[in-house]
């Protein structure tokens, strides 16, 4: 076990298409919070971790002390990676360099746009301006591994304004690129909109045009296309989120976070308050676990993600299936893995319903 998810669930204003779980209006529980975090994070075996993650939610709102007080409680070394996700309309230079200086050494900024009437429409708190500016901070405060979080297939998004965020990607020249396309969530602002029609969806051949130019224009850029939708320069992969892909094991700290822990699978409780009385009790404040027990379904679903490595079927009818799917054009042969083809890739979601 070399990797750990620390989940901040705090957010300035929940934005218009996301569901995930945090709150708006709630920072004053985070004292108390982290204080549980370090508890819970005490009930757990003594682990060196490769890998450290703090995710949420919106973890920059945290005072970076916060952070390091957290951090103080684990043993990681000079190698290990040490992300915090970062909102650009939370942090300043001052903010940047602390977060430095409390042991963070990688940034995954959620900048989602560089275009501001999108941005407007998303019910971000950020100009493109700013974002800019804050990723010019984070490399003045010293930090060598920066990610950015974009997404497209956006409303008021075409061909044109995409072509403006792959330009000004390439003058920031980010270390890493994290890119989705917009998933309209049940229950958000933005799916309400969609159902009265004041939205629309993104045209499916516009989506895939505009995935074919990303994929195009940031290869060009020296890129590595290493997971469906992560980007990075050569050696500069998410090594924590790689974990996921690889199906490895990892611990979860926080309310709402998944694990993979043990053999399970699962999900620790929503609100504040389960969660303080679990760890008060001394127990595991998991809401839902699956135990898993035929783990290659997962290592092949995952592993077909990562575009570099593939999979390795060892059973026949899973080197059968690979066969035909290689066949269909879906998957390519090397050596003895099978890799996701770029028509594979644009219908991912049917490719690995087959391995189910
Ligand atoms: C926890 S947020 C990143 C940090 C910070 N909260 C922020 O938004 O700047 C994780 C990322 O998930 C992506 N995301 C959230 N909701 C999404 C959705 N409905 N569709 C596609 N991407 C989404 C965004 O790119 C976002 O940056
Ligand atoms: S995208 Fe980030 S800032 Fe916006 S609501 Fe989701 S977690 Fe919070």
């Amino acid at each position: 076990m070399d990797a750990i998810y620390i989940h901040i669930p705090f957010c300035m204003k929940k934005c218009a298409y996301c569901d995930f779980h945090s709150f708006e209006g709630k920072l004053d529980e985070s004292k108390r919070y982290v204080d549980y975090l370090i508890k819970d994070f005490k009930n757990w075996p003594t682990y060196e971790y490769d890998t450290i993650y703090f995710g949420g939610g919106t973890p920059s709102l945290l005072d970076p002390d916060e952070i390091g007080r957290i951090l103080k409680e684990m043993n990681y070394n000079k190698n290990s990676e040490i992300t915090l996700e970062l909102n650009p309309a939370t942090a300043n230079l001052n903010k940047l360099k602390a977060f430095k200086k409390n042991g963070i050494n990688r940034l995954s900024i959620g900048i989602q746009s560089f275009n501001d009437d999108i941005l407007t429409t998303l019910g971000r708190l950020h100009s493109s301006e700013k974002a800019i500016n804050t990723f010019n901070n984070a490399r003045d405060a010293g930090f060598d591994n920066i990610s950015i979080d974009l997404m497209f297939a956006v409303p008021g998004q075409g061909i044109d304004e995409l072509k403006k965020d792959l330009e000004t990607i390439k003058l920031l020249n980010p270390d890493h690129i994290s890119i989705y396309s917009l998933i309209w969530e049940e229950g958000t602002p933005f799916w309400d909109m969609l159902q009265k029609g004041i939205l629309k969806e993104c045209d499916n051949d516009l989506e895939a045009d505009m995935f074919e130019l990303i994929i195009d224009t940031l290869k060009d850029m020296g890129y590595v296309h290493y997971e469906i939708s992560n980007f990075s320069k050569p050696n500069m992969e998410a090594r924590h989120n790689s974990k996921y892909w690889e199906n490895k094991e990892y611990i979860a700290l926080g309310i709402g976070a998944s694990f993979y822990t043990n053999n399970f699978r699962g999900k620790n409780v929503l609100s504040f308050n389960k969660y303080y009385e679990a760890i008060d009790n001394s127990e595991k404040p998991w809401l839902e676990k699956e135990e898993i027990f035929d783990k290659k379904e997962y290592e092949y679903m995952l592993g077909l993600r990562l575009l570099n490595k593939g999979i390795l079927p060892t059973e026949n009818k899973i080197i059968d299936l690979c066969q035909k799917l290689e066949n269909d054009g879906f998957l390519k042969k090397y050596e003895n893995r099978y890799i996701l083809t770029r028509k594979g890739l644009f219908l991912g979601n049917s490719v690995f319903e087959k391995f189910l």
